[in-house]
């Protein structure tokens, strides 16, 4: 039995015949490579094993502040200055209404439709607000723009007062954003140096914005730890971070381009969304790497289950799987049975969409599909750190098993550079 607290199993091994031991060696150098390397972008490796008590003190002390005087936090972030903010508090914070501990988090600069930042600030108005501006480089564009308009917003409304109210999270020492946030005196929380900005979420990034959302940080980040540690092993039989990583790698020499995770809660939708940057900005690079894709069940079994089913073979899914879930409702007996669902009744709302969860996987391995699942026991701050953490270790494993670099994205420069091209272009014509 595991140590692990998430079990990574695939089911149509038997036919898949994934020969782990040709990894050893590769999984073994790799494994040295990320821990010792000083001169990368890998600070989060070891951040969770540090003592982070100062760190979560000063987050609280503000996140309370934000809660006491304000009722809507606006976090101004893109990328990885967002995802993972907005996806642990999108699957750890109730469905309807908000956390009895935390406050409203609504998130700009993640876009840049006129729709969204018009409408966010009307919606403003009968709120006390206070603002988070996220950016690492500090001159991310969209960022940028929605923060140039928040804050004339806020010194418009707020004046001398507003410089309290707007906290910047950032690098330390390089970037516009921190001579801005140094200019107006704003309190600023640190981005380190050596963590990139998909693999950021358990510094102040996302920290700040779950806590004002309610979020027990301190749970979080004893849940990454407990992943540090054990996922620490280099040895393949016993890493189910790099065992992951492993049967995707296999997975993708045998044909399979396309990673599909599926889960059957909602609330992880966001946490997809996450994920798939992480895997998709770190491994799709000099024409390889899987396409991440997500899909949540049972809602895309109506849209897209066809497809997975019987469609063309090019995809494998990894199925997420918390065997607990906080809340749930029981079926309702119904003496008339006109909907002819009397055999369900009595039955939890969760234990038949884990059934479903069942079918579902039988029936894809049945059809050909490769499944993996994951599995961990609660859906809970403790279970998701240790959930993020995993994954972060899988993905720098996987892209270096395709000798690809995790922690750059050359090729998002090609978009900035082309619209600067044409902004500049359509200035000069104005
Ligand atoms: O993972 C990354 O590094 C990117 O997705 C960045 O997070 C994103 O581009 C935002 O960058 P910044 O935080 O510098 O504004």
């Amino acid at each position: 039995m595991s140590t692990q607290l998430l079990q990574t199993t695939i089911l149509n091994e038997q036919f898949l015949k994934i020969d782990y031991s040709q990894y050893n060696s590769s999984v073994a150098t790799i494994h040295r490579h990320l821990e010792e390397s000083k001169d990368e972008l890998t600070g989060w490796i070891n951040a969770p094993l540090e003592d982070n008590q100062e760190l979560i003190h000063s987050i609280q002390t503000i996140a309370e502040e934000i809660k006491a005087n304000a009722d809507l936090l606006v976090v101004i972030g893109i990328g990885g200055s967002y995802l993972g903010a907005k996806a642990i508090q999108d699957s750890l914070t109730p469905y309807f209404g908000q956390q009895t501990d935390g406050i409203e988090v609504i998130y700009a600069g993640q876009n840049m439709s006129g729709a969204y930042i018009n409408q966010l600030l009307n919606s403003l108005a009968e709120k006390e607000v206070y603002i988070n501006v996220i950016s690492k480089s500090g001159s991310t564009m969209e960022p940028a723009l929605a923060f140039r308009v928040l804050r004339q917003y806020m010194e418009k409304r707020y004046g001398e007062e507003a410089s309290e109210r707007i906290v910047v999270t950032t690098d330390p020492e390089i970037g516009l954003l921190r001579e801005i946030a140094a200019f107006h005196h704003y309190r600023q929380f640190v981005i380190p140096p050596n963590i990139g900005g998909r693999y950021s979420v358990l510094t102040p990034v996302g920290l700040l914005p779950i806590a004002v959302a309610g979020v027990d940080i301190k749970e979080l980040l004893e849940g990454a730890k407990e992943a540090a540690m054990l996922l620490k092993e280099g040895n393949l039989e016993h890493n189910e971070a790099y065992r992951y990583a492993v049967i995707r790698h296999a997975l993708y020499t045998l044909g399979y381009k396309v990673e599909l995770l599926a889960s059957f809660e909602p609330a992880l939708a966001n946490f997809h969304d996450w994920w798939k940057q992480l895997f998709g900005e770190s491994e799709g690079k000099d024409q390889k790497g899987l396409f991440p894709a997500t899909v949540n069940y049972s809602t895309d079994l109506h849209a897209i289950g066809q497809f997975i089913q019987d469609g063309s073979p090019i995809l494998f899914e990894t199925l997420l799987h918390f065997h607990e879930i906080k809340d749930d409702y029981q079926v309702p007996y119904d003496a008339r049975d006109e909907d002819r669902l009397n055999y369900l009744a009595n039955r939890s709302f969760n234990k038949i969409n884990t059934t479903s969860k069942q079918g579902t996987a039988i029936a894809h391995a049945e059809g050909g599909v490769p499944v993996i699942q994951l599995e961990l026991a609660k859906l809970d701050a403790f279970h998701f750190g240790y959930l993020i953490y995993f994954f972060m270790k899988a993905c720098a494993m996987s892209a270096y098993l395709i000798d690809v670099n995790p922690f750059d994205q050359p090729g998002v420069e090609a978009y900035k550079t082309k619209m600067l091209q044409l902004l500049t272009a359509e200035d000069i014509k104005k």
